[in-house]
């Protein structure tokens, strides 16, 4: 039986195509949907893939994925520098979690070096633009099926 793996999109990841192309690239979320799709069916992982702009509608999801999923990949744009909630929720749900940036924050302002996310994410990818969530599903499969 396929795998389930939840990967939930933070917000303002609906303008990514058109949204600072110089820093996040030129690829959509679609595109990025598409490449998590293939991924999956590589894998024999089944991809629900979801974006909101809502950091209550990203709790209620990963509170579903802790009860129907094996995995998360999560990138929580913005709500990763502010959010205890979504750090809770992660906390909570009990499943292994990868959490993925297209961008290196790291290079980036001094306010996106810390995330509330990565202390209960079990890895962080970050810098390598879509290609993240294609590392995160690999990750996540050796994790699932050792
Ligand atoms: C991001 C990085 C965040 O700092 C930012 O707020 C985003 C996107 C990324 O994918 O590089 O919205 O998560």
């Amino acid at each position: 039986m396929s795998a389930s793996i939840y990967v939930l999109n933070g917000p303002n990841l609906n303008r990514l195509g058109t949204r600072e192309p110089s820093t996040y690239g030129t690829a959509t979320l679609g595109d990025i949907e598409s490449l998590c799709r293939d991924v999956g069916e590589d894998l024999d992982l089944e991809i629900e893939f979801r974006q909101s702009n809502h950091e209550g509608m990203l709790v209620d999801w990963i509170q579903e994925a802790g009860d129907l999923a094996q995995g998360l990949v999560i990138n929580p744009a913005a709500f990763t520098h502010t959010s205890v909630a979504l750090h809770d929720a992660i906390r909570a749900a009990e499943i292994p979690t990868v959490e993925v940036h297209l961008s290196n924050v790291f290079a980036r302002e001094a306010f996106r070096h810390h995330s509330y996310v990565s202390p209960v994410a079990l890895g962080v990818i970050c810098g390598f633009g879509p290609t993240g969530y294609r590392l995160a599903l690999e990750a996540l499969s050796t994790v699932i099926r050792p």
